[in-house]
């Protein structure tokens, strides 16, 4: 049995007992790189923060799997990460099962209610009004959360779901201690949060004074919806008095959510979208996200060129990813909606010969202008804040889960009574065909509102094969748009450029989704690269910025496991089972 190697804060500290512990070292020497991962050869958690990713880690070390470490670390999530870890939220678990070598992928996205229809968000003018559409009762559609996490355990999961949920519950009940991103990401906001009474009195002193970092944030209503759960399982959340909760906050601030809704929300378990990218497998979610379907599609382009060749973050390098992104979001904005309303192209899209078409059709040399690309297959109708965080067990069940309020603390409104914050999911869908949602994305009929359907999404948890079949990635990222191409990067600097799982997880990111026509960047590109993608015709933005937070684990197949934190987010955490 090997000790995990701990890192505290920067130092490596490894306990090397027995033979694979060679594998270890030479790894770790082999690996060439100013950037550490954390190394186990049992089970790790990956998450956006750190108190989570040890209550996660915990969970393995008790006999629980993957599964039930992901479970635990989303819901202690909702305590700790308050931004983006949620119970009034939605979203996507990608499972790899060893045993029976599946993978799945369920979908617990949000639900617009049974009363909501198409121009909802539309003023008398027929102009989308972004304030109802994103900070209104009515921008949350039926949370998903509680029923993908639960509908995981009970299929998937070792332990009892009152093990699992029992560290949420106590972090929530005795309080956790304010840590400087906590601190400083409510105090930005408090102005949009303070606007609501039960969102001003679970995150704000009693004076409305802003928590300083290190205090203790105790969330005892929180505490006892989780309590509700741990006792009855879904009905203790959309059934009982937390639906009652939910219920009267609608109807007495206009809401549409109602408790039929609640009691017919149902996790979907969906086949994966899966590619071949050159010898590896690459699988992630399918519709009603956008994620697996373009990312696949994206790589299909990529694979018939030698990038290696053109050498990471070159000039020519970032040209074929930005073409590729800008043809893959042009087709986004007309293809991509809720399967089980429109019928989404999957096959075709993910074809390796439209990739080739597609690619037939990119100058090497010069930028196209996005107003010239239009979605591209004819035969056919017609900030923000996520977490993603990843688990392995040490029998190599993998979890690759994103889950969202979709803006930072969703609408700001709190379900008083019941201590969580609601999504603002509803702004995902396209309110107006060709009118931007909060990301700048644009859709039409596909992604339109309809009653029982679920927004498009662009998470992309993802879970990455050799070829002899065995998980060899789990990796996802928040950042709205950018989420695809961003995990897309993860996928390249792994598989195509040989980094190691820290270094890929540092490495410059760049986006480009169509619409608007140009490049974010991250610090970190040359002064010459910017120039030469301007002389190639590119158009960049102003200044650089932030591009997502992945949080992943990577193991070369030998059982040994590299985790990274992202550094972009501060807080973050990869947690070796103890
Ligand atoms: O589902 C989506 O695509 C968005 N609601 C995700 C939002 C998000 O990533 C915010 N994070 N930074």
């Amino acid at each position: 049995m090997i000790k995990p190697i701990l890192r505290i804060t920067g130092l490596v500290l490894a306990t090397f007992i027995s033979v694979p512990a060679v594998a270890q070292t030479k790894a770790l020497l082999d690996s060439n790189t100013r950037f550490h991962p954390v190394i186990s050869s049992t089970g790790m958690v990956v998450s956006q923060e750190i108190l989570a990713s040890q209550v996660g880690a915990d969970i393995l070390a008790k006999g629980g799997n993957a599964i039930d470490a992901a479970v635990a670390t989303g819901f202690a999530l909702a305590v700790t990460l308050p931004r983006a870890g949620n119970l009034g939220g939605g979203g996507f678990m990608m499972v790899h099962l060893a045993e029976e070598n599946k993978t799945i992928a369920i979908d617990y996205r949000e639900m617009a209610p049974a009363d909501a229809f198409k121009d909802m968000f539309l003023n008398t003018e027929g102009d989308v009004d972004n304030l109802k559409a994103r900070f209104s009762i009515q921008s949350s559609g039926v949370p998903g959360t509680v029923a993908g996490l639960i509908h995981a355990q009970e299929n998937y999961g070792k332990l009892s779901l009152k093990q699992v949920i029992r560290p949420a519950i106590n972090l929530a009940r005795n309080g956790i201690p304010v840590s400087i991103s906590l601190a400083e990401s409510l105090a930005s906001r408090s102005g949009r949060l303070q606007k609501d009474a039960a969102t001003k009195k679970y995150f704000f002193k009693e004076d409305g004074a802003d928590y300083e970092a290190g205090e203790v944030i105790r969330q005892r209503d929180l505490a006892a919806t989780l309590g509700r759960i741990s006792a009855k399982g879904a009905p203790g959340f959309y059934q009982g008095k937390t639906a009652a909760l939910i219920v009267d906050q609608m109807e007495s601030t206009g809401g549409l959510i109602s408790l039929a809704d609640l009691k017919g929300y149902k996790a979907i378990e969906r086949t994966p979208v899966c590619g071949d990218y050159r010898d590896n497998k690459v699988c992630a979610m399918p519709p009603p996200s956008s994620g697996g379907v373009h990312m696949v599609q994206m790589l299909n382009i990529l694979e018939g060129w030698d990038l290696q060749a053109l050498g990471h973050n070159s000039a020519d390098y970032i040209h074929r990813l930005v073409e590729s992104m800008r043809r893959a979001y042009a087709d986004r904005s007309l293809y991509l909606g809720d399967p089980d309303f429109f019928p989404v192209p999957v096959a075709q899209l993910t074809d390796k010969k439209y990739a080739a078409a597609l690619r037939q059709q990119i100058d090497l040399d010069h930028a196209s202008r996005s107003e010239d690309i239009r979605p591209g297959l004819v035969d056919t109708a017609e900030s923000t804040e996520t977490t993603h965080y990843s688990t392995w067990d040490q029998w190599g069940n993998v979890v690759s889960n994103t889950y969202t309020l979709n803006f930072s603390y969703g609408s700001g409104i709190s379900v008083a009574g019941a201590g969580f914050l609601l999504n603002n999911e509803m702004d995902d869908f396209s309110a107006k065909p060709g009118s931007p949602n909060g990301y700048g994305l644009v859709g039409g009929i596909a992604n339109s509102i309809q009653p029982g359907k679920r927004p498009l999404s662009s998470m992309t948890p993802a879970i990455v094969f050799n070829p002899e079949g065995a998980p060899i990635l789990a990796t996802g990222s928040p950042g709205g748009s950018t989420i695809i191409t961003v995990v897309m990067q993860m996928v390249l600097n792994v598989l195509e450029f040989d980094m190691g799982i820290a270094e890929a997880t540092a490495a410059s990111r760049i986006h480009h989704q169509w619409l608007p026509d140009n490049i974010f960047y991250e610090s970190g590109l040359s002064a010459d690269t910017l120039r030469l993608m301007r002389e190639m015709g590119h158009i960049l933005n102003d200044k650089p910025g932030r591009l997502g937070a992945a949080e992943s684990i990577h193991s070369k197949g030998d059982g040994v496991l590299f985790g990274a934190e992202d550094q972009r987010r501060h807080g973050s955490g990869a947690v070796a089972q103890p």
